[in-house]
């Protein structure tokens, strides 16, 4: 699948270390890499890379227990923002995950996040509840966001 010349792809060890390098530029509480590579052992997990050539450029991870999933993580590298590879890498999910016969996806973000926020309220999340003190590094809440669809 791409956009321009970029290609969504799902996750494999190729991929591991570079969104392990990702997860300690865009997060204060990164996964290791090795937590990241035991999501490819996983069978609930789905994880999907966004690539510009060889470069991991952004990726989303997954969790589906039955009927429903979670968001794990999501980020794009620093220079690649505002240009789609958040949106795009979301709706491939969704798609993904429709053809397993998923209707929602829940996440947690952090209250003072405006720009996943934004990017959350433009595909259709609502809130549906808020996780006090539920983020270290620094402290803060979690605002619970989910997004339903039918089958
Ligand atoms: C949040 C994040 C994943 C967004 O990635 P992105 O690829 O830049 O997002 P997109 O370009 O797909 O943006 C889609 C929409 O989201 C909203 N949005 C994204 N970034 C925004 C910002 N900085 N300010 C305001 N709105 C923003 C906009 O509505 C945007 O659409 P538009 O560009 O047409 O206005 C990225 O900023 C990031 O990696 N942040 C650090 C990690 C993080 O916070 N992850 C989320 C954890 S819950």
């Amino acid at each position: 699948m791409t956009q321009n010349n970029r290609t969504v792809v799902p996750m494999t060890e190729a991929h591991v270390a570079q969104v392990a390098a990702l997860e300690q530029v865009c997060f204060s509480d990164p996964w290791s890499e090795n937590s990241v590579r035991s999501e490819l052992e996983n069978p609930l997990s789905a994880w999907l890379i966004a690539l510009e050539g060889e470069t991991v450029v952004g990726y989303v991870g997954s969790q589906t227990v039955l009927d429903e999933a979670d968001i794990m993580n999501v980020a794009v590298a620093p220079g690649y923002r505002r240009q789609g590879i958040a949106r795009l890498l979301l709706e491939r999910l969704e798609e993904a995950l429709r053809t397993r016969k998923v209707h929602s996806l829940t996440l947690e973000v952090r209250a003072s996040n405006e720009p996943a926020k934004a990017l959350y309220a433009s595909l259709g999340y609502v809130q549906v509840g808020r996780r006090p003190n539920y983020y270290f590094k620094p402290r803060e809440d979690a605002l619970i966001l989910r997004k339903e669809w039918e089958l």
